[in-house]
């Protein structure tokens, strides 16, 4: 009689990037008879996979550590056995803390590790792995697994950050910068076309300073990675993020006027409209080079869409400072931001400058948040009316409905059959509401067999 596939839960926090390791992670787990649940209960193997960035993502895992104590003894009183790993980047800046504070955490791994996770389990000894092997994990990591519900994937490009913003805990828990070759980059992405994907979002923590390996023996640049990728002709779009302003060079900036693949979205961080406070952030340019550095992109795609991360509050901004944000993003105009009080992280550079005050910061945030939805709302409604290539991807909120994305990340909702998930359709936009548009497939589209799809 066959073995029963052994149950894994995988819960997820934070970035991008951690979304594509936890794929990674199952997918390794697979070899060893693991198979993921959505059901937590039935879990023998549960793995949290953590966020450090902020105190709040943080201190999230212990309150979810929390709840997994009393699952693991519901289930020992069942005589089930549950092991519980904890990996991410709090596993990384924590390590063995981890296990003092929760005894019943059975693995703290890091992500430099997750090529040994299979064996680690395996092992069922407590244990903490937070080195940074000199091996390639990515080299070590099986192969991506064929089947796909999405067409639009995840595909690491990049990881670690040199650049040492003194807020931030990345280059300490994801290490220094790393870029894949070419060649590695290249497979995983025929893997992912040939299990129906269209569309890339090529990731890294600084990922426009990629400077992989090409096949030539020489580095190439994020721009020739992207042009390579979007050769292949089952790879419809091309997305990349989070990119650092230092690293925006004259290639990647032209490519977005002279490459149709890749589509008109740019992440790209300021963090602060205040030139002081940049400086004592180690940002590396002036509210000024963003500005400049925007128009030029802009200049390149005139309809882009840039987006950004805000940081309010960090020590020292004063109110004068606080008001040079505000107007820097109502000058951009972004279509959309991601904003943030500032957290002290221990061991940063920051957490030791003088802080400012808790309610301070509230009520900055709250102030960004307001022009940064103004400026969002309006980039939104500026599509009503327009005609827009939506790659559907998932069944819409309302039955009969399904959704996708417009070129600039934009949610959309429209009436139309399943058979269109995976396929790209144009669709008029008719209205625009806070976290979605939704438009009218043109019937050409709506009615096009499933065994028509593009290739
Ligand atoms: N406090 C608040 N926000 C932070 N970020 C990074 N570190 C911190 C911190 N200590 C924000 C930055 C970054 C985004 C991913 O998170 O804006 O771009
Ligand atoms: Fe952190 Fe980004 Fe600065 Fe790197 S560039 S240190 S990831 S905020």
């Amino acid at each position: 009689m066959a073995l029963s596939p052994k149950k894994l839960h995988i819960t997820s926090f934070g970035c991008q990037m951690n979304a594509y390791d936890a794929e990674r992670m199952a997918e390794a787990l697979a070899g060893q008879g693991y198979e993921e649940t959505a059901n937590i209960e039935e879990a023998e193997l549960v793995i949290l996979n953590t966020c450090h960035i902020r105190e709040k993502a943080a201190e999230k895992v212990y309150s979810e550590l929390g709840r997994l104590r009393q699952l693991k003894e519901r289930r020992m009183r069942e005589g089930l056995e549950t092991k519980i790993v904890v990996a991410g980047c709090v596993a990384q800046a924590e390590g063995a803390e981890v296990i003092a504070r929760v005894p019943m955490v059975d693995l703290v791994v890091g992500p430099q590790s997750y090529h040994r996770l299979p064996e680690l389990v395996a092992q069922g000894m407590q244990s903490v792995e937070t080195e940074f092997p000199a091996e390639d994990k990515f080299a070590h990591l099986p192969e991506r697994a064929a089947r796909r519900a999405s067409p639009s994937a995840f595909l690491t490009v990049q990881e670690g950050c040199d650049k040492f913003c003194t807020f931030c805990v990345v280059p300490y828990t994801r290490g220094s910068e790393f870029s894949r070759s070419v060649d590695a980059i290249v497979a995983e992405a025929e893997r992912l076309a040939s299990s129906g994907v269209r569309e890339l979002t090529l990731l890294g923590q600084n990922v426009n300073a990629y400077h992989g390996d090409g096949p030539d023996g020489r580095p190439w640049s994020l721009a020739r990675l992207i042009k390579r990728l979007a050769s292949m002709q089952s790879i419809e779009r091309i997305r990349y993020t989070t990119s650092h302003p230092r690293d925006m060079d004259d290639d990647l900036i032209a490519l977005h006027g002279g490459e149709e693949k890749l589509m008109p979205y740019l992440h790209l961080p300021f963090q602060s409209g205040a030139d002081r406070i940049l400086a004592a952030m180690n940002r590396g340019h002036s509210a000024a080079a963003y500005e400049a550095l925007v128009k030029r992109v802009r200049e390149a795609r005139p309809d882009i869409a840039v987006s950004t991360d805000i940081i309010v509050g960090f020590p020292g901004e004063t109110d004068q400072d606080f008001e040079e944000t505000l107007a820097l993003v109502d000058r951009v105009r972004f279509a959309s931001a991601f904003s943030f009080k500032y957290s002290a992280r221990p061991g940063t550079p920051a957490a030791e400058m003088t802080q400012v005050p808790e309610d301070v910061k509230a009520a900055r945030l709250e102030r960004l948040q307001a022009t940064i939805e103004l400026n969002a709302r309006c980039f939104d409604a500026g599509q009503i009316g327009k005609r827009l290539p939506v790659l559907f991807e998932r069944k819409g909120r309302k039955s009969g409905q399904v959704a996708g994305r417009s070129p600039y990340l934009q949610a959309v909702h429209a009436e139309g059959p399943m058979s269109l998930i995976g396929q790209i359709a144009e669709v008029d936009i008719v209205a625009s509401g806070p976290n979605s548009l939704t438009g009218v497939i043109k019937s050409e589209f709506a009615w096009r067999e499933p065994n028509q799809a593009a290739g």
